[in-house]
């Protein structure tokens, strides 16, 4: 394994180019991993893209750790026999900063991980302070602490895990209003009062660009946002290479859910917006 240290990214070795456009599986626990797809489906839009969302597991924040993997493990399983993927994004950090070395240990196909992007976000602070807004999984991740020690040096790092703010994403992508009041405490812990102020936050979970604009205009000040889904959408291009031209379109995309419940019309709108028009549920219960 590889941590890209510019991208915030974790990938595998390069895979071989396929003949034809590509599958490309992105998975979540809910709807965040689609503001990484979004950047993906830019780079690649002749692919055919899978975008999974394990919201019967949601939120993944509070999973224990080994019984995360296992569900990880086991909801990619199933995608993978069902979807052939030839390249995997595991568009949450929650999953990522635990679960990458499990899945590359079971299945052969590439995947590339989202890890909080501390270094560029530490490279870019000029007051030597940044937040990392993420779940409380991930705040607690050794992973997380990993890249703290290998990357910060001087500068201070907040790490805010917030219990609300993944299923505050995911009730406006639903259409349900979403109060600032609801937002703010979520947020105010990335600027502590005492010693140099926050000037850059990394959003250190895939949900949170969309809220983006809340956050921006909830912040106590104007900061630096990191979205790592760029570049994760540029390391996906260098495994898999550049779109193949005159083939975009070729083959529907799908999106597939594996809570029971069905979509609402919001939702289902949303999804349409993004190329998902095609939604499958396939149930699969936590244990
Ligand atoms: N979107 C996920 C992340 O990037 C996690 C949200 C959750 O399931 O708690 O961390």
């Amino acid at each position: 394994m590889r941590v890209d240290l510019l991208a915030g990214t974790v990938h595998a070795t390069p895979a071989p180019l396929p003949a034809r456009p590509p599958t490309i599986l992105v998975f979540d626990s809910g709807l965040g991993g689609l503001t990484v797809f979004k950047e993906i489906v830019r780079a690649r839009p002749d692919a055919r893209f899978v975008y999974a969302a394990d919201d019967a597991g949601f939120p993944y924040g509070r999973w224990e750790e080994g019984e995360l993997v296992k569900r990880v493990v086991n909801v990619m399983a199933r995608l993978i026999l069902a979807h052939a993927p030839d390249l995997v994004v595991v568009a949450c950090n929650t999953a990522s900063t635990l679960v990458l070395p499990a899945l590359r240990a079971r299945f052969a196909v590439p995947f590339v991980g989202t890890v909080p992007a501390i270094k560029p976000a530490v490279e870019r602070s000029r007051t030597r302070h940044v937040a990392v807004l993420a779940t409380p999984g991930t705040v607690k991740r050794d992973y997380t602490q990993e890249l703290i020690r290998s990357f910060a040096g001087d500068c201070r790092v907040t790490l805010v895990g917030s219990t609300r703010l993944a299923s505050l994403a995911e009730a406006r992508l639903r259409g349900e209003p979403v109060e600032d009041d609801a937002i703010a405490p979520e947020l105010m812990p990335c600027f502590p009062t005492d010693g140099a102020p926050t000037d850059v936050v990394v959003l250190g979970c895939t949900h949170y660009p969309l809220l983006s604009d809340s956050l921006e205009r909830l912040a106590p000040w104007p900061v630096t946002w990191i979205d790592p889904a760029p570049a994760i959408a540029r390391r996906v291009t260098n495994l898999i290479g550049l779109p193949l031209l005159g083939h975009e379109g070729d083959e529907e995309s799908v999106a597939v859910f594996t809570g029971g419940a069905e979509l609402g019309d919001a939702l289902r709108r949303a999804l349409a917006e993004r190329g998902l028009a095609t939604v499958v549920i396939d149930p699969v219960p936590v244990a």
